[in-house]
């Protein structure tokens, strides 16, 4: 099995991928008062690009500047910072790695820092600690504007030099809005049943398809599930897979969860809807959606990347393998070990290292499964700071700091977080 995740990986499109590690979108934060990529960018991923991964996913970039996931988001709407974005691309690919463009419209997932009033299917709000605003409903006019705005800014990710782009519609942002029964309540084409919900997905990835042309990547990252209940299913989650690969989708990325049920990082709360599988095996307390891809694998011919929770290099070579998957997607441990990939193809490591330890809020304290979805949110957040204060020491030109406790993290986080968005408005004003 050794030497599994060294194989090339060939996309429908024609790219070659030329080892199995990808790394998955994180956010940065790292734009400048204009929304623009800054030499930060740069630094952070000339780093990854030298650790190893055959593909580097880059943290969201908004494709319309009214409605950002958070202040820092580079938006990619018009011909602005394209210098910045070429200087960016280029330190991405320095490794001879694919960087590929994660783009991405939050819907009701925008903060009150970014939009007052955010877009979504339906006016349904989402209702953590009064940190979102209550949604306009789209009109039409509104969705065209969407799916022109998604293939826009994918023509100029390749104008600039990004090898591929990935569509976010995971984790509860606009397109994943649209799936779920439990948000989307149209009753035009729209809303409804799953092929009405499907169309705008199915509509944008057409129309990036025709704006960067046959030979391009072209990815998706979906929900397995969104684990609340009325949300996405499995089963729905197969025949979108199943649709895309028709649609000649290049690669699947499959995680799950949304703001109010945080399955991507594998806290799936007591009080979800969702149930793991009685005879819970280890390789599936690591791997948390590794079950779901199985389904998905057997429903679509579509090449699959499964993220979350793979940490040990027996598990990810056994994956392949088996052929249950053609990419690994890992993301928090590059944000301390950015040469991980390299040590797990070169077999020098047998997992990637574990920093549980600075993490204490996990499964104490109040704990992640708290039943208050408030409590839940910021004890996740406290954990998602520590790792974005990690990505800034290494954008910076620093090493990680792995002693950081998550408490002074969550802190520091909170204080840039607004010093970044105070800037970005005053700017803007
Ligand atoms: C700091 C941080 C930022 C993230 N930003 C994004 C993002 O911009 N887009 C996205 O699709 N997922 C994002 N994620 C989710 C990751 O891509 C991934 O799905 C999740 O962390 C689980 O993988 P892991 O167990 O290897 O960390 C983020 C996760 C973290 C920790």
């Amino acid at each position: 099995m050794a030497g599994e995740l060294e194989r090339d990986l060939v996309l429908p499109c024609g790219a070659v991928i030329t080892n199995r590690i990808g790394k998955s979108a994180m956010t940065e934060g790292l734009a400048d008062k204009l929304d623009r990529a800054t030499v930060r960018h740069q630094r952070l991923y000339r780093r990854w690009s030298e650790g190893g991964a055959g593909l580097l996913v880059t943290g969201n970039v908004m494709i319309d500047r009214r409605y950002l996931e958070r202040p820092g988001n580079v938006v990619l709407e018009d011909r602005e910072g394209f210098e910045q974005l070429r200087a960016w691309a280029r330190a991405g690919t320095v490794g001879g790695n694919h960087l590929w463009m994660q783009i991405n419209h939050p819907g009701r997932q925008a903060t009150r820092m970014s939009a007052l009033q955010p877009l979504a299917p339906s006016p349904v709000q989402l209702d953590i600690l009064g940190l979102f605003g209550k949604p306009r409903a789209m009109q039409e006019a509104d969705i065209e504007d969407v799916i022109r705005r998604f293939a826009f800014t994918a023509k100029c990710a390749r104008e600039t030099g990004f090898t591929g782009v990935q569509i976010h519609a995971a984790h509860g942002y606009l397109l994943s809005q649209f799936l779920s029964p439990s948000i989307n309540r149209r009753e035009d084409a729209w809303g409804g049943p799953l092929e009405n919900r499907a169309r705008l997905l199915l509509a944008v990835v057409a129309a990036v398809r025709e704006a960067v042309g046959r030979d391009f990547p072209v990815a998706v990252k979906l929900n397995s599930a969104d684990f609340q209940k009325g949300g996405f299913t499995l089963e729905e989650c197969t025949q979108v897979a199943s649709w895309l690969g028709d649609a000649g989708l290049d690669l699947l990325e499959i995680s799950g969860g949304t703001y109010e049920q945080l399955a991507l990082l594998g806290h799936h709360g007591e009080e979800s809807s969702y149930e793991p599988p009685k005879r819970e095996s280890t390789r599936r307390r690591e791997a948390y959606f590794l079950d779901y891809a199985t389904a998905i694998r057997e429903a679509s011919t579509v090449p699959l990347m499964v993220t979350g929770g793979f940490r040990s290099r027996a598990l990810m070579e056994q994956a392949i393998a088996r052929n249950e998957l053609d990419m690994i997607g890992i993301a928090r441990p590059m944000c301390v070990d950015v040469d991980l990939p390299q040590r797990l193809l070169d077999a020098d490591i047998d997992a990637a290292p574990s920093y549980e330890e600075n993490l204490p809020l996990k499964g104490r304290w109040f704990g992640p499964t708290s039943p208050l979805q408030g409590v839940q949110f910021l004890n996740v957040q406290g954990e998602v700071a520590w790792f974005y204060r990690q990505l800034l020491k290494l954008a910076d030109g620093l090493e990680p700091d792995r002693r950081l406790g998550i408490l002074s993290a969550l802190g520091r986080h909170l204080a840039t977080e607004s010093k970044t968005a105070w800037a970005r408005r005053a700017r803007r004003a």
